[in-house]
This record gives structure tokens, sequence and C-alpha cells, in this order.
């Protein structure tokens, strides 16, 4: 078992941007060296631990606050955490990063709105566009971008391999994972 030191990839992005299919590969590629990890995604956290919470404000706010409790239990005991969420907004991020702090590195998953409406993975801007889904975010709802993200992927220019990539790149550097 590698020796890893606790850290919390929070991943913030449009829906469509990409933080699931990273996710997915970064858990491959990190169990494989041996590492423990834990991931917080977004849709089956508001299955489980959020079931009920809808998307408000105040709702969104809840959801994050509680992923961000979870991460930092597991973090601050050394277990690695992924949360793969939206978490629109900026104030509730930063919240996430004073509790984790220093073991607190955002991703901000980039990619524009007219890219992931493109991409339309779950028709969910189509339902967006048409009304049917109300508060939708980047449609209808917010969407306040990082400003100072330890990292930032690219994934209307990067393939999903090389966004992970360069993520296992910065926990090496980053001394939270030991070099392979
Ligand atoms: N460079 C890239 N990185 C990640 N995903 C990409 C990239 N290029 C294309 N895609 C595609 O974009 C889609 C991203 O969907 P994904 O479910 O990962 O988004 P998400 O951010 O988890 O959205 P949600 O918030 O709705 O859960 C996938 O179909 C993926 O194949
Ligand atoms: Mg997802």
């Amino acid at each position: 078992m590698a020796d890893d030191k606790g850290y919390c990839l929070w991943f913030t992005g449009l829906s469509g941007s990409g933080k699931t299919t990273i996710t997915n590969l970064l858990v491959k590629e990190l169990l494989s060296r041996g590492s423990k990890l834990e991931v917080l995604d977004g849709d089956v956290v508001r299955e489980n631990l959020s079931k009920g919470l809808g998307f408000s404000k105040e709702d969104r706010d809840t959801n994050i606050r509680r992923i961000a409790f979870v991460a930092n239990l597991l973090s601050r005991n050394d277990v690695p955490v992924i949360t793969a969420a939206i978490s629109p907004y900026r104030e509730i991020r930063d919240e996430a990063r004073q509790m984790m702090d220093p073991h607190f590195v955002e991703v901000y998953v980039k990619a524009s709105v007219e890219a992931c409406e493109e991409r339309d993975v779950k028709g969910l801007y189509a339902k967006a566009r048409s009304g049917e889904i109300k508060e939708f975010t980047g449609v209808s709802d917010p969407y306040e971008e990082p400003e100072n993200a330890e990292i930032v992927v690219d994934t209307e220019q990067q393939s999903p391999e090389q966004s992970a990539q360069q993520i296992v790149a910065y926990l090496e550097q980053q001394g939270f994972i030991a070099a392979s």
C-alpha cells in the first residue's frame, strides 16, 4: 500500500464538462498504483447523502457543504478523495478550501456551455433549453468560474487521458503521491 497523504481533488465545472469521465480514469490509475481513494460524485451523492435536495441556491449549498464535510473527514485521515460535483458557487468552494487547507486541490474542469451543450451526454441541456428543467447551471442558473484553482484542465483542448495525466503529475509534484 502506497504511503499516501490525504488530499481532496475538488472538481468543479459545468454538467458535461468531464468531471466523472476524468474521475474514472484517475480511479483506475491511482488504484493501480496501490493508492487508497474515495469518490464523492455529484450524481451518486444526490441519490444518497443528499437525496431529496433540489437545485435552489440553498439546496445546492447544502449539498456541497455535505460533500465538503465528508471529504474533510476522509482527507484528514489520509484517505484521498475526489469530489465530482458541479459546485457552481465560489463562496461554498472557498469554505471547503478553508476547511481542508492544505489538503485541498481545486480542479477546474473547463469547458464552455457551448461545448457541453454540443456533447449533451445526458440530454439535460435540451431539457433546460425547452424549459423542462429549471435552474440548470450555465443555462438558467449561475456558474462562478474558479479564480485561483490549483489545476485547470481544458477539456475542449485535451483528451480525458491528458487531463488525468496532468492531475497525476500535479499530485506527484506536490508530494501527495509517490512518483511512479
Ligand atoms: N477532454 C475531455 N475530458 C473529459 N470528457 C470529455 C473530453 N472530451 C470529450 N469528453 C466527453 O464529455 C462528456 C463528459 O461527461 P461527464 O459525465 O464526464 O461530465 P460531468 O462533468 O461529470 O457532468 P455532470 O455534472 O452532469 O455529472 C463525456 O461524454 C466525455 O466522453
Ligand atoms: Mg458527472
